[in-house]
């Protein structure tokens, strides 16, 4: 299945959506999540919070969205943080440079290169205007950042375009406060805001996006001397260096020189283990080595996590080796010390991210669920139950007979405890398929032997077998089926 058929999916069953679509002049790249996008995500979200901030006793902040023009001074996003573009004299578009030349002259993007660099090439290479043919002004950078006025005087400040700068300003506090110990993960979901040129495809290219971010706060001299790296050696992830990926355990990937310590190496492997039980296939993702040209402006190390999915690789997760950059630079600018103590030595951390784009990887875990069932002719998402958006649908054979208000008993039981769907109109049939395409692991159904001995059929979304359960067996099995790992 590919990104058209989950689109359909996606705005029929109430997945996501364009923002303001009724009005025309919607502006690209705000999309919403729709009741099942949203029950999808929150379970999402509570996986990522079981297998990362709790196995690693990280702790958690809820940080400001607009933050005051010093962090992104210090933080270095207010000059670096800016892609070239060029306007057409013409017709008036404007488009990425980079992008653009790399697309008319197949050359390889050069992302690093200066302004004046993209001049020449686009002179030397008569690169034209893709609308209209015309000429092309001068490159120009455009920062990223949307820029929003505080109060009557309108005074500057911005919306973060990555949620870790709370992370970096609060350290002093949080690790004071929470008696922090090196190493020490900070985490943060919320929304970060970039003005993307080219927005597109959904929820691949947003303005307006969820990220998860973790920092890892670390002693630099002591990035082999990680005891818990044995809970994961042995877990196997594909690494790419260069052109090939290879998979390889954790352990392999330090002893090679593919990842640079086993600080790195268990964060990578904590992050695999986590997207195992996502249900994204992970024989179609690799950590991929960014070399110079590609890593963000603050990275000294950095592995993208990507999954191949029908519109080519995704990034889903930056991994970036920021080092003491973002401590250092908030601390000349504040004056705040920034230094903690490790054991005895007095040490400025050093930071590891794993900066989880969620959008993305919704329509990774969306795409990798959804299959054709031809031989029954209907659509499965087979997602795992406990990430599902509903979790039973609970049906009445017919309505009449006492089997509504039955079925209503039943629903009323449940419904506070799982994500239950009542549902009493319709061919069964119909309504087991729009189960299927929402993904709801379970069905009940009750008819008139209900009504007699307390049991109702129960139908398994991936194998359509059914079995006859008791009802005083309903929770337990729905507790078991439905619950996180
Ligand atoms: N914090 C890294 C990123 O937003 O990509």
């Amino acid at each position: 299945m590919n990104y058209d058929n989950l689109m359909q999916l996606a705005l029929e069953r109430g997945f996501y959506f364009p923002s303001c679509e009724i009005y025309s002049d919607a502006q690209a790249g705000f999309w919403e999540y729709g009741p099942a996008g949203v029950s999808l995500k929150n379970k999402f979200l509570e996986l990522w919070r079981r297998q990362l901030v709790r196995r690693d006793q990280m702790l958690e902040i809820d940080g400001s969205q607009i933050m005051s023009k010093s962090v992104f001074e210090a933080s270095g996003h207010l000059t670096s943080f800016a892609d070239p573009i060029i306007k057409c004299k013409n017709c008036k578009s404007t488009f990425r440079a980079d992008k653009l030349i790399a697309e008319t002259t197949q050359d390889e993007i050069l992302e690093s290169a200066d302004l004046a660099d993209f001049d020449k090439i686009i002179t030397e290479k008569n690169v034209k205007c893709p609308r209209c043919k015309g000429d092309f002004d001068n490159c120009r950078k455009f920062n990223l950042m949307f820029k929003v006025g505080i109060g009557p005087e309108g005074e500057e400040a911005y919306l973060r375009p990555e949620t870790c700068q709370s992370i970096f300003v609060d350290f002093p506090r949080l690790f004071k406060t929470m008696r922090g110990k090196l190493p020490l993960g900070i985490a943060q979901i919320g929304k970060s805001f970039r003005n993307e040129i080219a927005p597109r495809q959904s929820l691949l290219r947003l303005r307006e996006f969820y990220q998860a971010e973790i920092e890892v706060f670390c002693n630099p001299n002591k990035l082999n001397d990680l005891e818990k790296f044995s809970e994961i050696e042995d877990t196997k992830i594909t690494v790419q260096v260069g052109q090939e990926p290879k998979l390889m355990t954790c352990k392999e990937a330090v002893d090679s020189g593919s990842i640079p310590n086993k600080f790195v190496a268990y964060y990578l492997g904590i992050l695999i283990e986590f997207y195992e039980k996502t249900g994204i296939d992970l024989t179609k993702s690799r950590f991929r080595k960014l070399d110079e040209k590609e890593k963000a402006f603050y990275a000294e190390v950095a592995f993208d996590f990507e999954v191949e999915t029908s519109i080519g690789w995704l990034e889903l997760v930056a991994c970036n080796y920021r080092s003491d950059y973002d401590l250092k630079s908030h601390s000349k600018k504040s004056k705040e010390k920034f230094e903690v103590m490790d054991n005895d030595e007095k040490i400025l951390p050093h930071v590891f991210e794993i900066s989880m784009g969620i959008d993305r990887s919704l329509y990774s875990i969306l795409e990798h669920s959804l299959r054709e069932d031809k031989k029954n002719e209907r659509i499965v998402l087979s997602l795992k139950p406990y990430l599902a958006p509903i979790h039973v649908g609970v049906l009445s054979l017919v309505k009449k007979d006492g089997l509504k208000e039955k079925t209503d008993e039943i629903f009323n039981e449940i419904k506070t405890k799982y994500d239950a769907f009542l549902d009493h109109s319709g061919a069964i049939g119909r309504r087991y398929r729009r189960l299927d395409e929402v993904g709801a692991p379970l069905a009940i159904t009750v008819d008139h032997q209900t009504l007699e001995d307390n049991t109702v059929t129960m139908r398994d979304r991936d194998s359509m077998d059914q079995e006859r359960i008791k009802l005083t067996e309903l929770d337990s099995i729905l507790l078991n089926k439905t619950a996180f790992p």
